[in-house]
């Protein structure tokens, strides 16, 4: 039995639709094996410019700060996108929220489901048993260096900088899971061409020898995109800095079959906080259709990481899976289903309070 504090950061867009149905099979799991979680809201995003002026407002910082984990929907909103010249955006929310947590690494996992194998775009013999992990540096490189217009304005720049300390303490958690995994790393750069590629080449060369058991493989950023399409089954771990994971980890959501299956985990010195990888998705906000399975699957992750409970995590895991199995999915995964948010989310609930043991022998 566990007591445990979760943060509830719903966002914009589809975030509070998709958020609640990660909620609901929260709340079974806890039922079912008697744990108690308490959950705090608190605005980020659009919504938090909004209602405050400021993506990630101060109270939720400290919400963050003193929970055991955070939930997160969705960040963003049409309204910024086509103004060059807004002076607060909602992803500065997400930005400023990673860097004063700390999450410095970005976990997202890649697997492919059977039941989802015609839904991506990629042939079946393809993607059947991919299953891979890329970890992607989140508060440094390009995203976090100095940035700046010339006097005239014709002239922008952005720095693009690494230290050997930020890259190191990524690679540990890279290679620790590679030890668990398949026990094969590749790093992904381009060193051919960035100074800050090579002190990441340098730096994680030396570190490898930590790691006997782990194959290490180097590969520049353009060719690993175009692998991930040819042969995504190669990858074991992918370890990246910020900007190329943002685009390979894009890249390789669609192997799936649906950008609404995937979860993710940032982590850092103290409170991780999980996600799903699509956005806001505004076109489908408030309309219940949208596929809550990766904001449930980032519940999922939320259990195992933070609070190490391996059994929940896995029966989350395998409620949705069931509902894959039997086409009970949402429209982006079959086009004339009728199926909504709300309901993959009750019926993932319903799953792991009735049916505890047959899903867990699955
Ligand atoms: C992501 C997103 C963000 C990023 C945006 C919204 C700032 O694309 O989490 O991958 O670029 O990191
Ligand atoms: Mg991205």
């Amino acid at each position: 039995m566990m007591q445990k504090h979760i943060a509830v950061l719903k966002g914009d867009g589809i975030g509070p639709e998709v958020t609640d149905q990660a909620l609901k099979a929260l709340r079974a799991v806890s039922e079912v094996y008697n744990h108690t979680f308490t959950y705090t809201e608190a605005l980020v995003g659009a919504a938090a410019i909004d209602a405050v002026g400021n993506p990630y407002p101060d109270e939720t910082h400290k919400i963050c700060q003193s929970s055991d984990a955070i939930l997160f929907g969705a960040i963003g909103d049409p309204k910024y996108d086509n103004n060059p010249n807004a002076p607060v955006r909602p992803e500065q929310g997400l930005l400023a929220m990673r860097k004063n947590l700390g999450l410095f690494a970005n976990i997202r996992p890649i697997n492919t489901y059977k039941a989802l194998n015609n839904a991506s775009p990629l042939r079946a013999d393809l993607i059947e048993g991919v299953d891979f992990v890329v970890f992607r540096e989140l508060t440094g490189g390009i995203y976090f260096g100095t940035k700046g217009r010339s006097e005239d304005r014709n002239t922008a720049f952005d720095n693009c900088i690494y230290t050997k300390e930020e890259i190191l303490r990524i690679s540990k958690l890279a290679f620790e899971a590679a030890l668990k995994r398949r026990k094969k790393l590749t790093l992904v750069d381009k060193a051919n061409v960035l100074a800050t590629s090579r002190l990441w080449r340098e730096v994680v060369q030396e570190y490898a020898k930590n790691y006997p058991d782990v194959e290490v493989d180097y590969m520049f950023v353009d060719n690993a995109a175009m692998r991930i399409i040819q042969n995504p089954k190669y990858f074991d771990v992918i370890l990246t800095e910020n900007m190329f994971g943002d685009i390979i980890t894009d890249e390789a959501s669609v192997i799936t079959g649906s950008l609404g299956m995937l979860p993710s985990a940032s982590v850092g010195s103290k409170v991780a906080l999980f996600e799903p990888i699509h956005g806001s998705y505004p076109q489908a906000a408030g309309k219940n259709i949208a596929n809550p399975c990766a904001a449930i699957l980032s519940a999922a992750m939320l259990l195992e990481i933070s609070f190490g409970l391996n059994e929940e995590a896995k029966i989350i895991r395998k409620a949705v899976e069931a509902c894959l199995n039997e086409g009970f999915v949402t429209e982006d995964i079959r086009r004339d289903s009728k199926i909504t948010t709300s309901q993959v989310g009750d019926k993932v609930a319903e799953l792991i309070i009735k049916k505890k043991e047959s899903l867990l022998t699955a």
